[in-house]
């Protein structure tokens, strides 16, 4: 069965639990800043905050879990900032593979890794095929990824696959994109403050639940996740229709 379900071509079925958390982790810099060190420190404690909201998504049934690592524009910050975060990625991934293998959880990566290192590229490679077939949960690493990119990245192939293309629908589109393996994020959190997506998943997040908190990424705990899963229950998700509609009784009184 195929995980994908257009939002805008047919109704979803909606849970209270999310089954796919999107997050734009952001915030290290500043909370690194707040306490007088430099911001790779920062970066340092936002991949310790990781393993806590994987528990958290684990625990509470969430079936993907999506994390916004290093965006296409990234590559704009100061050179050396960027090789420490690239250093922290590959050192992240030795150190916690193994386990996430162990605890049933699938790891993938999208974005563009052609930029990164031929030895990075094959950790990625290897790290998602020894996990293929785990099932408590996709665990996705957006890394050189842009929600541009992502859409053209599938345009391109799919031409490459039917230059003749007679009549192009979203359907004929959506098996290219790189989440074609997930559902549309139920819900979106992005955290230090920040109003904007910044290119992250564009195409997917069409009726994605959008969350915005305060809260810097390393400080964001298991109880700052409840409260966004907590505002995500207190929507009424429509998909275009009325509230009365959704109120139909599903066996009508006689
Ligand atoms: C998010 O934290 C991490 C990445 C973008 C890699 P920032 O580094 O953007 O932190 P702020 O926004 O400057 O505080
Ligand atoms: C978004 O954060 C990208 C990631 C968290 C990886 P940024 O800090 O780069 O976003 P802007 O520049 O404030 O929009
Ligand atoms: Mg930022």
């Amino acid at each position: 069965m195929p995980q994908t379900t257009s939002s805008t071509r047919e109704i979803p079925e909606t849970g209270s639990i999310p089954r796919h958390v999107a997050i734009i982790m952001d915030g290290n810099g500043r909370w690194a800043k707040s306490r007088f060190m430099p911001r790779v420190a920062g970066h340092k404690q936002g991949v310790e905050n990781v393993r806590g909201v994987i528990k958290a998504c684990g625990e509470r049934g969430v079936e993907y879990l999506t994390l916004f690592a290093f965006s296409s524009e990234n590559w704009r910050r100061p050179a050396d900032e960027v090789s420490f975060l690239m250093q922290l990625f590959v050192g992240a991934l030795e150190q916690e593979l193994a386990k996430l293998h162990e605890n049933n959880i699938c790891f993938k990566v999208i974005g563009d890794i052609t930029k990164f290192e031929p030895k990075i590229i094959e950790f990625i490679r290897k790290g998602e095929q020894l996990t293929a077939n785990n099932t408590r949960l996709t665990f996705t690493i957006a890394a050189n990824y842009g929600g541009r990119w992502d859409v053209m990245q599938a345009i391109q192939k799919m031409l490459a696959q039917s230059p003749n293309l007679p009549d192009l629908k979203e359907d004929s589109l959506t098996p290219y994109l790189s989440m074609s393996y997930a559902p549309e994020p139920d819900l979106f959190i992005r955290t230090g403050g920040e109003y904007r997506v910044s290119n992250f998943l564009l195409w997917q997040l069409a009726y994605t639940e959008l969350y915005f908190t305060d809260t810097l990424w390393p400080d964001f705990d298991e109880k700052a996740f409840d409260l966004a899963v907590q505002s995500y229950q207190q929507r009424e998700r429509r998909f275009g229709r009325t509230s009365e509609q959704l109120n139909v009784p599903l066996i009508p009184e006689v």
